[in-house]
């Protein structure tokens, strides 16, 4: 008998302990002091494959109705983008995270591009800061802005690679160059997502389109992209490179077609180069439907074929389509993909949740007192535009104008568009907030001065000239004429691309009829792309290159106009003089026939008669407008002293370059000091000029900075003739200077 009960107690005992485990096994994943690699691993282990593939499954919130509750509540839908106010998140949040079996929560994405409510510059005004800090700050108030309305995840930054200004996404873009984009993007990145993935105010980064999608071409959005493995891994790949290695959570797969591959389902820069060389461990995003266009591309016959190639080429989400959602148990079942894959998928994705804190603070949201359109996100976003207007001309110095003129006439359609200044990829940006250039002029110049403004065109697209008596008659009664004039917001952004570059509607027009005033003409250009405006630069004394601005526009541009603030602005891209130069940019290789400086000076659009079998133009130069790194200053700056540490690296070894940057002129100011390198002989050919380091340094006027870069090997590494990224030893020139064109020069050799 008493062996009997002994045996009972131990039984009760047995399943006491077994029931006590199960319950500390379920619970694992819910424990925050796990490793999060426990976590996950826990959770994929209870998920069922339903759930698995329900992570998988993006959906655009167009309504709330019982089709979705249900569909949260079973498990199948992974995440959100633009899923309404805080309220409507909160509410299909308490579903997943209360109704569904396993409390998964949802992650909720967005575009969070230039700002959230305090809209800063376009992302290419962004890099014409060439303020990697300015621009991480913008971003870090916009990952606070978003996080307080719930929002836990941005499409940002975009990083392509981006040569021709025809293509409407150059706006969003960090300009032409892999180096400059590698440091803004990872700057973006870091702003995002601060140093704690998982604190209130931080939010995901999405570094996208992975990958190439900038080289569309002809500059048309959505264009096929033919891209040579070498410059592939030389130009298009580092800067998202650099966003992964500054912890970038997760990355978004293009529409463009890579070589006869699709971005979506391309197994080598997918898995190949993102999961196998960089170890990446966050995940991949579609873009909008970009799995299922792989059926009109000719790569998918169906969607089960897009979710076969998408899933082995490893995209772990899809956007909006539903190729996993109806395809992948199908293809489990038949063994064409494994479970190890598809669990390798969700890991990713959940991985990035646990690391945003999610599973913790589900409601997660920035509770902090406001920041939204904060005195210090206005002075910020002021700022980084003021930093980002790019002064192109300046003829007899005449900007800055004097706060003491009389009466000043705004002329232009922009001058006053509190829409267009915002940009493109703007969704929550209100024009209400936005200070416009009309507003801000009146104020900061007071009541002693009279401004007058006529639009001269309904809109920058119109060619109505019906009002360009009005505007003749404003710049008749001023001393100065500022004209604001350029690309509405409308002009540039996804699918937004131009065949023409130029300024549109009947504005040069209007600037040709107010020059012939003879007031003196300060044009103002906002513009989402580099314009052309080859025959409008003599008919005005300046131009100040404004991109879209942002809601501080209007401030920014004042300050620099009225030499409050000198502008310091460079170009991130080069301005071409004809849409027939493009593409065109600074890092070209050299040819066998460069040409010389005798075929310079051919006028647009005059054929030239033949001097000499060249590569060059016989109708325009062959030099662009304004070269990439350009930009004027009220100061002037003098560069010398060049030194290096020494004229030989020793291959895995470095050198310190320095030179002493004086102002010279009359105002403090700031300046991009840049440093560019040729490789002069390769075994595959080697870019004119590269560059490899800029520093933006404060000068009072009259002061002079040292300024040092240090160059090691490895900063010389390209992909070489075997496909080795190593460095060669042989000859070098460098050049410090303030653009991409002039410099102080030396040699030196890596042996
Ligand atoms: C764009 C992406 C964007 C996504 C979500 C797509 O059309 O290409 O850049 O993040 O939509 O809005």
């Amino acid at each position: 008998m008493k062996n009997q009960q002994a045996h009972v107690i131990l039984i009760l005992f047995l399943l006491f302990i077994n029931t006590a485990l199960q319950l500390t096994a379920q619970n694992i994943y819910k424990d925050s002091s796990v490793p999060i690699e426990a976590r996950i691993k826990d959770l994929i282990s209870q998920m069922t494959l339903a759930e698995k593939i329900g992570q998988m499954q993006q959906n655009h919130l167009s309504k709330k109705n019982d089709e979705v509750f249900n569909e949260i509540k079973l498990g199948k839908i992974g995440s959100f983008l633009n899923a309404g106010d805080i309220n409507d998140k909160f509410e299909l949040q308490k579903i997943a995270v209360e109704e569904s079996r396993l409390g998964i929560p949802l992650i909720y994405g967005r575009d969070v591009i230039h700002g959230f409510k305090t809209i800063f510059p376009i992302p290419l005004g962004q890099a014409a800061t060439w303020n990697p800090e300015i621009v991480k700050l913008g971003s870090a108030a916009a990952a606070s802005e978003a996080a307080e309305v719930g929002i836990h995840w941005t499409f940002a930054p975009m990083v392509d690679i981006s040569r021709d200004p025809r293509w409407g996404r150059i706006a969003e873009s960090c300009g032409e160059d892999p180096y400059l984009a590698a440091k803004m993007g990872s700057a973006m990145v870091e702003g995002f997502q601060g140093n704690d993935l998982s604190s209130e105010s931080s939010i995901a980064a999405c570094a996208k389109h992975f990958v190439g999608y900038g080289a569309a071409e002809s500059g048309k959005d959505y264009n096929t992209t033919i891209i040579p493995e070498r410059y592939m891994r030389d130009i298009y790949l580092p800067p998202f490179k650099s966003c992964i290695d500054v912890g970038a959570a997760t990355l978004m797969s293009a529409f463009n077609d890579i070589n006869g591959v699709p971005a979506s389902g391309n197994e080598f820069t997918l898995k190949r180069v993102l999961r196998d060389e960089w170890k990446f461990d966050g995940f991949v995003v579609s873009d909008w439907a970009s799995m299922t266009e792989m059926i009109n591309h000719g790569f998918c016959a169906d969607e089960t074929e897009v979710a076969y190639k998408s899933v082995k080429a490893g995209v772990n989400m899809e956007m909006v389509s539903q190729s996993y959602a109806n395809n992948l148990e199908k293809l489990i079942k038949e063994g064409k993909v494994s479970e190890d894959l598809i669990n390798e998928m969700v890991e990713g994705i959940l991985r990035v949740k646990f690391r945003l804190g999610l599973f913790e603070n589900p409601y997660k949201q920035l509770k902090e007192k406001s920041q939204t359109l904060s005195a210090e996100h206005l002075t910020a976003a002021r700022e980084s535009a003021e930093q980002s207007l790019v002064l192109l001309q300046n003829t007899d110095d005449f900007l800055p104008l004097s706060k003491l003129s009389k009466t000043i006439a705004v002329i232009g359609p922009l001058a006053d568009d509190a829409q267009a200044q915002l940009g493109c990829w703007s969704p929550d940006g209100d024009p209400e907030n936005s200070i416009t250039p009309l507003k801000a002029i009146k104020q900061l110049l007071g009541e002693k001065t009279k401004v007058i403004f006529a639009a001269g065109l309904d809109n920058c697209r119109s060619t109505n000239t019906e009002k360009f008596a009005e505007a003749v008659t404003a710049s008749k009664a001023a001393d100065a004429v500022i004209m604001i004039l350029g690309e509405d917001d409308l002009l540039s952004g996804e699918s937004h691309s131009r065949a023409f570059i130029d300024l549109p509607g009947a504005q040069e027009e209007l600037i040709k009829t107010i020059a012939e005033t003879g007031k003196p003409i300060v044009l103002v250009i906002m513009a989402g792309r580099p314009l052309t405006f080859g025959n409008i630069v003599k008919d005005v004394k300046s131009i100040l290159y404004a991109w879209h601005p942002g809601t501080m526009g209007g401030p920014a541009i004042a300050n620099i106009l009225f030499g409050n603030v000198s502008p310091s602005g460079k170009l991130p891209v080069t301005f071409p003089r004809t849409v027939g130069q493009v593409p065109i940019y600074y890092s070209h290789k050299n040819t066998g026939r460069p040409p010389s400086e005798n075929q310079l000076g051919i006028k647009m659009g005059t054929p030239e008669n033949p001097v000499g079998f060249a590569s060059y133009y016989l109708d325009v130069d062959y030099t662009p407008a304004y070269p990439f790194g350009f930009g004027l200053s009220y100061t002037t700056f003098e560069y010398h002293d060049l030194k290096l540490s020494s004229n030989e690296i020793l291959m895995g070894g470095k050198i310190e370059v320095s030179a002493t940057i004086k102002n010279t002129g009359k105002y403090d100011a700031e300046e991009v000091v840049q440093l560019y390198v040729r490789d002069l002989f390769g075994n595959v050919t080697r870019p004119v000029k590269e560059l490899k380091g800029f520093k933006k340094i404060h000068l009072k006027a009259g002061e002079e900075k040292v300024v040092t870069f240090s160059l090691s090997t490895g900063d010389l590494a390209f992909w070489n003739i075997d496909m080795k990224y190593a460095a060669e030893s042989g000859d070098f020139t460098l050049w410090i200077g303030g653009d991409s064109q002039k410099g102080l020069k030396a040699d030196f050799k890596i042996k």
